[in-house]
């Protein structure tokens, strides 16, 4: 049977979005200083970006998030629907990316393009990525749960290592060009988010515009927009009788589902392989 994964310098990228050309296209992709990167490790709110990212940058505009499907609205910078949708983006081009750091084109680097760099408790990356093994068919199946624990923290999983991923945007040498922000802190408080996003993006935006936006893009909201709960993909490719793609949308569902073993070993490998790099993230405590 042939692999459902592409590798690149070692890490699994789905065949069903990427091929040697996409990699091609991202390696050489010409970034702008008016690009608006959003960067994520594969379950931490990329969706969420595409949705939130359009409408703080024109102003509002429900047209784009209401008529797009999300993977061409904010395309994945390295997936094949990239080099058919980007030449049409009316700048500023937005685009979300799951690579680390050191494969960002060499553009990217010598730009002034902006990047948002999203994290999210890896216990609970893991539970959303568990489930997206099982609906997704062009994923490899993630066994039992005790399995998929192991399979994670080997990184034998999509673009690696967590905690590769996380290190390697954290160590950025990107100045003011880069914001960080917590998966958490989006669910705790959208609306001080969005601003904050407003704020880093240079955009002004009316109390009435946000209210709007923080509403559209609630979770709620969100699983009902055709555009971006991939209702629009077959069946076949997502089986929603065994997941659907918006789950849960919370903090803390990793507490349904690690044993108290599973959490002990997975939370010292994350520490382990964090310890020296001075990451604070707010669930440490959790
Ligand atoms: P769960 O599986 O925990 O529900 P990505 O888009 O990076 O693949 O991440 C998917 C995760 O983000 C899913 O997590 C999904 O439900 C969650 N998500 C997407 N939109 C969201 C929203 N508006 N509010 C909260 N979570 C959201």
């Amino acid at each position: 049977m042939e692999c459902k994964y592409l590798n690149f310098h070692g890490l699994l990228l789905p065949r069903i979005a990427h091929s040697e050309e996409s990699i091609k296209y991202f390696e050489n992709f010409q970034v702008n200083d008016d690009d608006v990167f959003a960067i994520t490790y594969p379950k931490s709110g990329t969706t969420w970006m595409q949705e939130i990212l359009p409408l703080i940058l024109n102003g509002g505009d429900f047209t784009p998030v209401k008529t797009i499907p999300n993977w061409d609205r904010v395309p994945w910078l390295e997936e094949t629907r990239a080099a058919l949708v980007m030449d049409k983006m009316t700048p500023p081009r937005l685009m979300v990316s799951h690579m680390p750091y050191e494969f960002m084109p060499p553009s990217f680097f010598s730009s002034k393009a902006k990047a948002i760099y999203v994290a999210r408790n890896p216990k609970d990356v893991l539970v959303s990525s568990f489930f997206f093994h099982q609906m997704a068919t062009f994923l490899d199946d993630p066994g039992t749960f005790d399995e998929f624990v192991d399979t994670f923290l080997a990184g034998q999983v999509l673009f690696g290592k967590w905690t590769d991923h996380v290190k390697s945007w954290r160590k950025a040498d990107l100045g003011d060009r880069i914001l960080y922000v917590t998966y958490e802190e989006m669910v705790k408080d959208l609306k001080g988010v969005v601003r904050r996003f407003s704020d880093f993006l240079g955009q002004k935006m009316s109390e009435e515009t946000l209210e709007q936006v923080v509403s559209h893009c609630s979770f709620n909201t969100m699983k009902t927009n055709a555009m971006s709960n991939y209702s629009l993909v077959p069946q076949e490719v997502m089986d929603t009788k065994k997941s659907t793609f918006l789950r849960k949308g919370i903090s803390g569902d990793w507490k349904n589902h690690f044993s108290p073993e599973q959490e002990e070993k997975f939370t010292a490998a994350i520490r382990e392989e964090l310890r020296g790099s001075n990451i604070p993230f707010p669930w440490d405590e959790d």
